[in-house]
This record gives structure tokens, C-alpha cells and sequence, in this order.
């Protein structure tokens, strides 16, 4: 093993779109090495070598532990150091969260298709998890995960359908620093008393999203000591333009859950 004076940047999902573009923008900067990983060896491969000598093709399944560790043990053993981990590696949801065709029937519903939080969600902590392992042993420790995960945001995307469809409401809970038997006593300890969120402020969080009265949907609300705080769902940065590219569009909501989502704001 040797260590490169450059840095190196590990893509997951390497070899298309999104991906593509990362390693390419990388490796034109001309101060990176750049780990290609994607299930797909055909692209990823051809990719690699458009950018040779300073990209590499690796396959791998960031959904599978193993999978994505031996690749992080590979490149670090090529080049020496791990600098960033560009998290980029996803598949869209293949099943219908609303089960609405579901309706009127006595039967257990079939097993969720949970593919997608295998690959988009897991992925990302197992990546972030070998990256952490792998960033400490840096030349000089350290580095740069880039991701998007969140149950947050999750949750606010599914909120206005089932609100307005099942009179179903979905939120976010976010615990403070709890003291219940999951965190170490030895952390617990080094908490000063003014930081800890005491049980009863989850139960009011709780108790709140249980009452329907406000029918508060899409909510992040986290819980600090005692006291509830809403967490902001941000301005689009780009106004319209950027708003417009989350709406549901109608046709797509059909293919995959059967019927119109009948959102107010959704797009013909
Ligand atoms: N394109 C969009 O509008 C959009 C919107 C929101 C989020 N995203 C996210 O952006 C990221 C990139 O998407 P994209 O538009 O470039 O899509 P894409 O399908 O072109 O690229 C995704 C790549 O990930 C790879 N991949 C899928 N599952 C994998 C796995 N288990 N292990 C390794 N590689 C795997 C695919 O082979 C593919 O090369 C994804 O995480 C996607 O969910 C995309």
C-alpha cells in the first residue's frame, strides 16, 4: 500500500447520472483519485477507464455490509486513505405505501417491499459507518461523508396523502438526550442535569400528535429538555422552481399506487 498525495473520494452509484457526474467533476479537478462503486460492472467499468489512470471500478451492493466493506478495504489498500464518501448510490420505492389496493380486503396484506430502505437508507449508514472506520486512518484523520437520509423528511413526504386519503397522520418524534436504560449510565453521567429531556416531555410530544385536534401532519418536532420545538420545514432555496420539483405529479402517483393522489398542489 501506498499513500496517495491525492485525496481520495469513494462514489457509490458511481456509474450512472448522478453518480457519473460526480466522478467525472472529480477527477477533472485533477486532485483526486475517485473509487467507482455500483452494482452495474458493464457501465461502472467503462466509465472507470474513461477516466483512467486516477478512477477505479469496484462492484458492489452498498446494501450489503460485506459487499461494501471489502470494497472500502480494496481502496484503501490502493491508495492509502479514505477522504470522502459521496453517498450516492439509491433506487426509487417499488411498492405502494398506501396499500390502496389493499382496500376492503380481510387479508394480511403481503410483506412490505423494503428494497429501497435497504439501498437508500441502510446503504447510506453502513457507508457512513466503514467510512468513519476507514477516515481515522487518514494521514491526517478526517474527512467528508456527503448523504441525504432521513426518516424526517420520510415521513413528511407520505404525511399529505395519507392525511388526506386515511385520516392518517405521520410525525417525527426526536428525542433529546432521554435517560432511560439505552444510553450508557457512563453517558448519562457526563450530562449535565439541564441537558437531559425527561420522559415526560416525549409523552407530551407524544400526547400531542395522539390528540387530532390540530390534525398536525409532516411534522418534526424535537424534543429539547422541556420543551417542544418545531423543526422548520426550510424555504426552497430557488422559489418556484424548486417546489415544482417536489409536487406529485398525477400520472407517476398512478403507476405506482393505482390511483390520483388528489393532493391540492399535485400536478396533472
Ligand atoms: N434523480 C432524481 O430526480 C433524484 C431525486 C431524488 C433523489 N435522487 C437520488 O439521487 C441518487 C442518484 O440518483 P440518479 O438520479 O443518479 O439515479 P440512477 O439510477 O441513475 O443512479 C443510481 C445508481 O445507483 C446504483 N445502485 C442502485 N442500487 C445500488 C446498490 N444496492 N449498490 C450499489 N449501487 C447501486 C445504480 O446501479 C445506479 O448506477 C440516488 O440515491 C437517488 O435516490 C435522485
Amino acid at each position: 500500500m501506498t499513500t496517495a498525495m491525492k485525496k481520495v473520494a469513494m462514489v457509490t452509484g458511481a456509474a450512472s447520472a448522478m453518480g457519473d457526474a460526480l466522478d467525472t467533476h472529480l477527477i477533472s479537478k485533477g486532485s483526486w483519485y475517485v473509487a467507482c462503486l455500483d452494482l452495474q460492472r458493464g457501465p461502472g467499468e467503462a466509465l472507470a477507464k474513461s477516466l483512467a489512470p486516477d478512477a477505479h471500478f469496484w462492484e458492489a451492493n452498498v446494501a450489503d455490509y460485506d459487499s461494501q466493506a471489502r470494497m472500502f478495504q480494496e481502496v484503501f489498500s490502493r491508495w492509502g486513505r479514505i477522504d470522502a464518501l459521496l453517498a450516492n448510490a439509491g433506487i426509487v420505492d417499488r411498492s405502494s405505501l398506501y396499500i390502496l389496493d389493499h382496500r376492503g380486503s380481510n387479508v394480511i396484506p403481503p410483506a412490505p417491499n423494503l428494497a429501497c430502505i435497504h439501498v437508500d437508507y441502510k446503504g447510506v449508514v453502513y457507508g457512513k459507518q466503514l467510512a468513519i472506520h476507514f477516515m481515522r486512518k487518514n494521514p491526517t484523520p478526517g474527512g467528508n461523508i456527503v448523504a441525504t437520509a432521513t426518516v424526517i423528511n420520510f415521513c413528511r413526504g407520505i404525511a399529505p396523502v395519507l392525511k388526506l386519503k386515511d385520516n392518517i397522520t405521520v410525525n417525527t418524534v426526536l428525542p433529546g438526550i432521554v435517560p432511560t436504560r439505552i444510553i450508557p449510565q457512563a453517558m448519562l453521567a457526563a450530562v449535565a442535569p439541564d441537558y437531559l429531556t425527561p420522559i415526560s416531555t416525549i409523552v407530551m410530544a407524544y400526547d400531542r400528535f395522539l390528540s387530532n385536534d390540530n390534525f398536525e401532519t409532516g411534522l418534526a418536532i424535537e424534543r429539547s429538555v422541556d420543551k417542544l420545538y418545531t423543526i422548520p420545514q426550510t424555504e426552497y432555496i430557488n422559489g418556484r422552481a424548486s417546489a415544482r420539483a417536489c409536487q406529485v405529479w398525477e400520472p407517476l402517483f398512478k403507476i405506482m399506487h393505482s390511483e390520483n393522489s388528489r393532493l391540492e398542489d399535485a400536478i396533472p
